[in-house]
């Protein structure tokens, strides 16, 4: 029986590269779970852009604004002049200010650090990511640092709403406001009085270089942190590394009407088109879209699953040495979720 959940509608981009391989894997997994959604799928990218001049087709920006909720596969963005990030176009044209990734160790995938669990807020739309730079002379460039009170009030009663929603003991800002008196200091002032209303919730302060060491020291000390768009960028990929790597972390960007999830690794052009891509990070994506939906029970379901697949070697993917291509992990994932909804036998040899 599908979920009572009303049919929810999700524009669906599979991205380039390994993209498309891993968008099928998911798609399988969640009709596995019963989920009433359905795909409004279009594409978007290097490829599109060669056959059509344009790398976001229209159609995109209007499934999006009807149906307030992507998923997303990688999207190549060629280095050099010419194109912007798409992530970067749909963040900003969408106000999608919070970009939510939650760092956590799944099953027995190989990592120094056991039970890692931090959720970590990045501000996604200032900082030195406006784009505001000026070429002073051949010699000599310069970037503009934006930090302003609304969006750092907003990212941060973000971050301890997640906190008292999810039962989360504490709140860590990282910031350089040593050095950046005025931006960096304007953040944490924010960040300061937001902490106030939230009596319950440990507050707690450090610096981005101190937290860099911090965390690969002890990850565990941390519980909800929150910062700047630029720290926040370097942070997350430092966190995937904790627990696995980037195929392993899942990430959102949420607006106030309308949200963006998307796996966090690129498009991988080394194994595309291989078969052997792990789908895991954009599972993990679709997990965090079905709590967005307050579909709970499969979002748990899907996680759990992957958790326990994870737990044994002769399930690991290619990425991690394991025997596992694409198309092997996927079903057996769903023989696991199928189990655990008493449909199969329990047993998955
Ligand atoms: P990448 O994340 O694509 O690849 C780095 C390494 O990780 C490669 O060896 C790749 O094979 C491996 N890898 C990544 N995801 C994997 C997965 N799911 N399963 C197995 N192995 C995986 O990073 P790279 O090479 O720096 O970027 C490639 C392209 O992707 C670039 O054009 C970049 O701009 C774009 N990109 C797009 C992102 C997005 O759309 N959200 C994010 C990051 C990069």
């Amino acid at each position: 029986m599908p979920s009572p959940l009303h049919r929810k509608r999700v524009t669906l981009i599979p991205g380039d590269g390994i993209g498309p391989e891993i968008t099928s894997s998911m798609k399988e997994v969640i009709a596995a779970l019963d989920v009433d959604l359905v795909w409004d799928e279009y594409n978007a990218g290097l490829k599109v852009f060669e056959e059509t001049g344009t790398l976001v087709p229209q159609s995109i920006y209007d499934s999006f604004e009807k149906n307030k909720v992507a998923l997303k596969g990688p999207i190549t963005t060629p280095i050099g002049t010419g194109f912007r990030s798409i992530n970067v176009e749909l963040r900003k044209r969408y106000d999608l200010y919070a970009c939510v990734r939650p760092i956590q160790s799944i099953g027995k995938v190989p990592s120094h650090y056991q039970a890692v669990d931090i959720v970590l807020f990045r501000e996604n739309t200032e900082d030195l990511y406006m784009g505001l730079e000026e070429q002073v002379s051949a010699d000599e460039a310069r970037s503009i640092k934006v930090i302003t009170r609304q969006a750092s009030r907003r990212i941060a009663t973000s971050a301890f709403e997640y906190a008292v929603q999810h039962n989360r003991k504490k709140v860590t800002v990282v910031t350089k406001a040593n050095i950046m008196k005025l931006s960096d200091g304007l953040f944490l002032d924010t960040v300061r009085d937001v902490s106030k209303h939230y009596p319950t919730i440990e507050f707690t302060e450090i610096l981005v270089d101190n937290m860099c060491m911090q965390m690969v020291l002890n990850p565990n000390q941390f519980d909800v942190v929150v910062t700047e768009n630029l720290y926040g960028d370097i942070l997350s990929d430092l966190g995937a590394a904790l627990v696995g790597g980037l195929g392993f972390v899942p990430g959102a960007n949420v607006g106030t009407e309308m949200a963006l999830f998307e796996a966090t690794h690129g498009s991988a052009p080394d194994i595309a088109g291989m078969g052997i891509a792990n789908p895991t990070a954009l599972l993990l994506s679709a997990a965090m879209m079905l709590d967005h939906f307050n579909v709970k029970k499969e979002a748990d379901l899907l996680r759990a699953a992957i958790d326990r697949l994870y737990q044994d070697e002769a399930n690991f993917t290619k990425d991690i040495k394991g025997p596992l291509n694409t198309r092997e992990y996927t079903t057996k994932l769903i023989q696991i979720i199928k189990a655990s909804r008493g449909k199969v036998d329990a047993k998955t040899e």
